[in-house]
């Protein structure tokens, strides 16, 4: 059990705070709803606060039972946990993310959620455990009017308190500067994907300075993602060099280097294992320890853009291929 007051809060744009680390609860269609929801359990045992959920995992069912069962036996209260979850590309019509959002607070069996978050900018499904080569034919580029009547749904949710911080997820820096004018309400959280060998400098610093906190998904490169999320090429960053020497000169893991870096260049890693001695020695590696300076110096310069989750299977019938995604062009790619 690491003490919940020994991780260190960050503080978002609106006061609100949120611990510096949470778990991810994707099981990357290698464990179920059980296996998921039973590591949640456990991680709550060991002081995790912070929890990222989604519909899409399909684990939010047995998640809530545990979440209950937490409130029941006074090992946690509601207001001590950081509950994340997020609608998921099939729900983005008029009214779908009002009732997604009454989904997940059922099955999570919460009357809030401490953020609610858009997972992708765009309507296009897959099919949960699809394949890398899944397209779907109805699929289309970003639309910013679209995405807004996403948005003024999430409005209405925090309006009524639903949800106390709206967020976004796989966003671009052009798609931001497309809706933030726009919003009312705006996000105080993003989501993603950040990792040693990625970490997206310029969309890190575009957040920061917009008030907006990055969440990092596959902190610790992901090791086990699904096949769709795998290509030649990809780099290994438990393997990196410069981790594996921090490591060495810690005596711990190369995946709790990649946390600790995590941290201590301000994102919030949410980090995903059913093991108990992973989750426990993940959250407990941010309480002691730091990396040095040079560390993290030398990890910084171990950048090499390697995004892993490509997102293909969200691309539009005659997008060129997944760059189109990321619009690395510096405008939409429609
Ligand atoms: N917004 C989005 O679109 C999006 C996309 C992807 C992910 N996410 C979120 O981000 C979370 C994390 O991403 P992820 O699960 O893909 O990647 P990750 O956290 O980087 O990697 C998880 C893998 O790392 C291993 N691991 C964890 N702790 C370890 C340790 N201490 N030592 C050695 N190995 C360790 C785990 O293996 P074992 O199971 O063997 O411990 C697991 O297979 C997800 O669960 C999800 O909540 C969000």
């Amino acid at each position: 059990m690491i003490d919940p007051n020994a991780v260190p809060m960050r503080t978002l744009s609106n006061g609100r705070k949120i611990p510096c680390i949470g778990m991810g609860t994707f099981g990357s269609d290698r464990y179920g709803a059980q296996e998921v929801s039973e590591a949640v359990a456990g991680a709550i045992r060991c002081g995790y606060r912070l929890f990222d959920c989604a519909s899409v995992y399909g684990n939010e069912a047995l998640i809530g039972e545990v979440f209950a069962q937490a409130f029941a036996e006074a090992v946690v209260k509601r207001e001590e946990l950081f509950i994340i979850s997020k609608v998921w590309n099939d729900m983005h019509g008029k009214g779908d993310v009002l009732l997604s959002c009454a989904k997940t607070l059922r099955d999570l069996q919460v009357d809030y959620l401490d953020a609610y978050f858009v997972h992708w900018p765009f309507a296009n499904y897959h099919a949960p455990g699809c394949g890398g080569d899944s397209r779907s034919p109805d699929a289309k580029p970003f639309s910013t009017e679209d995405f807004m009547t996403v948005w003024r749904q999430m409005e209405r949710l925090y309006d009524l308190g639903l949800v106390r911080n709206l967020g976004m997820s796989n966003m671009t820096i052009p798609k931001l500067e497309a809706v933030l004018p726009l919003c009312r309400v705006r996000p105080t959280l993003l989501e993603m994907e950040l990792h040693p060998a990625f970490q997206q400098p310029r969309l890190y610093d575009y957040c920061v300075g917009h008030g907006i906190q990055p969440v990092g998904f596959c902190p610790i490169g992901s090791p086990n993602r699904p096949a769709r999320d795998k290509a030649d090429g990809d780099i290994v960053d438990i393997a990196l060099p410069q981790v594996e020497a921090a490591a060495k000169a810690h005596g711990i893991h190369p995946a709790l280097v990649c946390l600790k870096w995590a941290v201590q260049r301000g994102q919030i890693p949410i980090p995903f294992s059913v093991h108990e001695k992973n989750y426990t020695g993940n959250l407990q590696c941010v309480t002691e320890d730091p990396l040095t300076e040079e560390e993290m110096e030398q990890i910084r310069k171990a950048d090499q853009n390697c995004r892993l989750v490509k997102g293909q299977v969200f691309l539009w019938p005659g997008a060129t291929d997944w760059h189109a995604l990321w619009d690395e062009q510096g405008m939409i790619a429609r």
